[in-house]
């Protein structure tokens, strides 16, 4: 078996990754593939808690990276849905002890036992989102309605393309999915927060969700249960559909550019439109 690896990625911090990885995983598996989410942001673990299996971690990432512990031993499965796996990261603060050898140790490990691996990158552009980005065969690029937040996920956008592996041996690119968090409607027509149009103008790339502001986020969070499996509202309906999404439009397995399907729908003057408007808000960006 050789498993699809998906990574949640954002520039800015704290803008819903975590929450992302542990609902759209809970979905995915729910939907009967075997699924490990494994968490990437070392010394700052919280996945665990999110899926609320923090007791029953006994061994991490590190352990099966350094041969301490086999990888049956590390995986922590969850008592609610079956085929959904969680893969801790270590609580070391010592980040640079993630070597590229024993992620890729780990990752073939994983790879040979699962469908999807999810990987919740750490914020940034440091040691730990490079490396959490480097196996990726998809991104879930994570944004909130907000500049700095859209302005920093265009930034990760660039990180993907030119530092995966997939770019690095010339396979065909990562592909991206946006999916905008804490979203809500009445406040982008007031004015008072950036509107779905204006993200989907600057980042572009096929939309998988928009997950509304919630407070049934937090009391998933707290009550250690992913958001999705919240039946009943809205932020579980969306990572839901974010899941089935997903699995429709990559079916065939069909390799691409997240960028061309729309280029190619638009013809090529709006597709030149569209790239100098890009490359005028990059640069705008930059020198903000
Ligand atoms: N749709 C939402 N509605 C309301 N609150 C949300 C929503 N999504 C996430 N949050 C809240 O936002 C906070 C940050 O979420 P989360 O930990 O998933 O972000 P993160 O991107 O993983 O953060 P970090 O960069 O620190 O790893 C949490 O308190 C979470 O409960
Ligand atoms: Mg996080």
């Amino acid at each position: 078996m050789s498993a699809t690896v998906i990574t949640v990625t954002s520039g800015k911090g704290g803008v819903g990754k975590t929450t992302t990885t542990a609902a759209f995983g809970a979905a995915l598996a729910l939907e009967g593939h075997r699924v490990c989410v494994v968490d990437f942001d070392m010394g700052l673990r919280n996945l665990d808690l999110v899926m609320g299996v923090e007791k029953r971690v006994v061994y991490d990432f590190l352990h099966v990276a350094d041969g301490t512990a086999r990888l049956s031993q590390a995986l922590v499965r969850d008592k609610r849905v079956p085929n959904l796996y969680l893969l801790a990261t270590s609580q070391t603060a010592d980040k640079e002890s993630l070597t590229p050898e024993g992620i890729d140790h780990v990752m073939n490990l994983l790879s040979a036992e699962f469908d999807y691996i999810i990987c919740d990158s750490p914020a940034g552009i440091e040691h730990g989102a490079m490396m959490a980005l480097h196996h990726a065969d998809h991104a879930i690029v994570v944004c909130n309605p907000e500049m700095t937040s859209v302005r920093d996920a265009d930034r990760i956008m660039g990180y993907i393309a030119a530092r995966s592996r997939r770019a690095q041996s010339g396979l065909p690119p990562v592909r991206e999915h946006l999916v905008v968090t804490r979203y809500s409607e009445e406040r982008a027509k007031r004015g008072d927060m950036m509107s779905l149009a204006t993200i989907q103008d600057i980042l572009v790339m096929p939309l998988l969700a928009v997950v509304p502001e919630s407070e049934t986020v937090l009391r998933s969070s707290n009550a250690g249960r992913p958001a999705s499996l919240d039946t009943k509202s809205e932020v579980g309906r969306a990572y839901r559909t974010a899941a089935s999404r997903f699995l429709a439009e990559t079916r065939h397995g069909i390799p691409q550019t997240s960028r061309a399907p729309q280029m190619a729908g638009a013809g090529f003057l709006s597709a030149l439109a569209e790239t100098t408007q890009r490359g005028l808000l990059r640069r705008l960006f930059r020198h903000a």
